[in-house]
């Protein structure tokens, strides 16, 4: 066992409580688009529907859902990371949807912060994914790292990929050869579904391909176009990394490109900011659309605030279908994309 010294563990949790403060102070998104602005769905002049018969629910995973979203990885490790977990959970049960706490590393290196990612206590029944940066599996064991998914009864383990912020980070980690053999190992071990994820900077067709032939159960695009993880960065820094802050797949263009290359659910995140853009990411062949940076400012508030600002999307959603003439997800997966 790797026993961490106190000031690498606070080292950890002021480093996420930087984040949320930077994320709700600055402005640390992308200048460029995420790309929905370059997809259009195909009109229907003529829906032939109820929009009050619109049936939004789906299924994730063997889980089912009342609307396809899902909370984006934020947080933990803190006080303040712990009420931000429960309100976002408690919203997602509120609404039937699935959530992911942010990266469980403060509980590799301190045990008791495992209380705040714990969020079963008020969110019972949600999909719930747990979240590893895929640096650290060169650090710890299979077995530590998939005990953090029994430790808070999650449904699966999210592996994020987030290089370009590791970059701009001074203490990032530089060293990522051999971590394609590290999820490899960490999927063939593990009971519960091993999903990849970016933080901001999109995944390829190609890389998904790879991913999913390691064993990997779905893939979270997270593409640039929303939240840049070396903006966020570049205000806890002194050297200039305004270079790559642009850096990133935007993510409608890797959604197509990963959903003609693999066949596991997707979720598409990085940049959704509304219903329509949900709407859009479903119909190019995203299971499920996330968001972070929109949830954040509601969740240090109430959950009821997290809960108000998904309904808008939710309604915003359900005009998008009524244009379309979808009356469920399964009809809108079949509605024309058109990409200018
Ligand atoms: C404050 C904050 C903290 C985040 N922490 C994590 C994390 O610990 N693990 C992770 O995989 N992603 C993390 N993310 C990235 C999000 O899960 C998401 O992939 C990314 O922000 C893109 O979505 P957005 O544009 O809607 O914010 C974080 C995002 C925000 C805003």
């Amino acid at each position: 066992m790797i026993v961490m010294s106190s000031d690498k563990k606070s080292v950890t949790k002021s480093r996420k409580d930087d984040h949320i403060r930077i994320c709700l102070e600055k402005n640390v998104e992308f200048a460029k688009s995420n790309g929905f602005d370059r997809v259009e769905l195909e009109h229907s002049a003529l829906p032939e529907i109820e929009r009050s018969d619109i049936d939004l629910s789906t299924r994730f995973m063997g889980k089912k859902f009342r609307y396809p979203l899902f909370i984006e990885a934020i947080t933990g490790g803190t006080a303040q990371g712990e009420r931000i977990n429960k309100n976002l959970a408690a919203a997602a049960e509120a609404l039937g949807i699935g959530m992911g706490v942010g990266s469980q590393r403060a509980m590799l290196e301190d045990a008791k912060a495992t209380r705040t990612y714990s969020v079963r206590d008020v969110a019972p029944s949600i999909f719930l994914l747990g979240n590893i940066g895929a640096a650290q599996l060169r650090k710890y064991d299979t077995s530590r790292v998939l005990a953090l998914v029994d430790a808070i009864k999650a449904d699966g383990l999210a592996i994020h990929l987030n290089v370009a912020q590791e970059l701009a980070q001074k203490e990032g980690d530089k060293s990522w050869k051999g971590v394609f053999d590290d999820i490899k190992a960490l999927c063939a071990k593990s009971k519960v579904p091993i999903i990849a994820k970016e933080t901001g900077c999109g995944i390829s067709g190609k890389l998904s391909e790879a991913l999913v032939s390691a064993g990997v159960k779905a893939i979270d695009i997270a593409g640039a176009g929303g939240t840049s993880w070396v903006k966020v960065d570049s205000h806890r820094t002194d050297d200039d990394v305004s270079h790559i802050e642009e850096w990133g797949i935007p993510t409608a263009r890797a959604l197509k490109d990963v959903a003609g290359s693999v066949e596991v659910p997707i979720i598409a995140s990085g940049g959704i900011r509304n219903g329509v853009e949900v709407a859009k990411a479903i119909a190019m062949g995203a299971s499920l659309v996330g968001m972070a940076l929109p949830l954040l400012k509601p969740a240090t508030e109430s959950s009821e605030s997290v809960r108000k600002h998904l309904e808008k999307i939710i309604s915003q959603l359900e005009d998008a279908m009524f244009l379309v003439g979808a009356r469920n997800v399964s009809e809108l997966k079949k509605v024309k994309v058109l990409y200018a």
